[in-house]
């Protein structure tokens, strides 16, 4: 693992993906193994618009909410050291995937229509799964999104995978990549 002592300068880890693929889960456990801040910007939302999700996407809208979500990630979230877990739609409007790449290593999971079924059954922060058939519109959804997530980032699957084994192959992901970034800035370095 990278030397903890550089942790607060390195880039953040954010990870994004539909609901129910494991971001929060997944964030905090690392958070508590690299010992760095855990930030869900679901949380940020609702400090920003003094509200619940619920009560947000009830009174003002989807959109309001999807301006919220801009405004944390355009202001709110530390420039390094954290890892963060994005609300599942976060990446999908337009140009907030290339914002999101702009604040750190994107890594986006995935888990099958049933896994998600599985772990979205708490719909108190997902009323767009609010309805009489939460599969159908998981399945709309995944439709929609899929390209921004495939392009959001680095892309792992979770299923049939136990945390260890997500935590230990996220943690390779985010070192390669850091290294690759290392690497780019040196060269870049040399060239001016
Ligand atoms: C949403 C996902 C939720 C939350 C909101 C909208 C979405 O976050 O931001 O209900 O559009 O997919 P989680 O992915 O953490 O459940």
């Amino acid at each position: 693992m990278l030397n903890r002592s550089d942790h607060a300068t390195l880039p953040n880890l954010i990870l994004a993906g539909m609901m129910g693929t494991g971001k929060s889960a997944l964030g905090r456990q690392l958070a508590h193994r690299w010992q760095r801040a855990f930030i869900d910007t679901d949380d940020l939302v609702e400090k920003l618009g003094g509200a619940s999700i619920a009560d947000i996407f009830a009174q003002q809208g989807e959109e309001h909410f999807r301006a919220l979500e801009r405004k944390v990630i355009e202001e709110l979230i530390p420039a390094s050291g954290a890892i963060i877990a994005c609300g599942g739609g976060l990446v999908v409007p337009e140009g907030m995937a290339d914002l999101v790449k702009t604040k750190g290593v994107v890594i986006t999971l995935f888990a099958s229509v049933d896994t998600i079924i599985r772990r979205t059954a708490n719909t108190s922060r997902r009323p767009l799964l609010k309805g009489d058939d939460p599969e159908v519109k998981i399945r709309e959804l995944m439709k929609k999104r899929e390209k921004a997530y495939m392009s959001a980032g680095i892309a792992v699957y979770t299923d049939g995978r136990t945390v260890q084994q997500l935590c230990l192959n996220i943690e390779r992901v985010y070192e390669r990549e850091v290294f690759r970034i290392k690497q780019d800035a040196a060269r870049k370095l040399k060239e001016d």
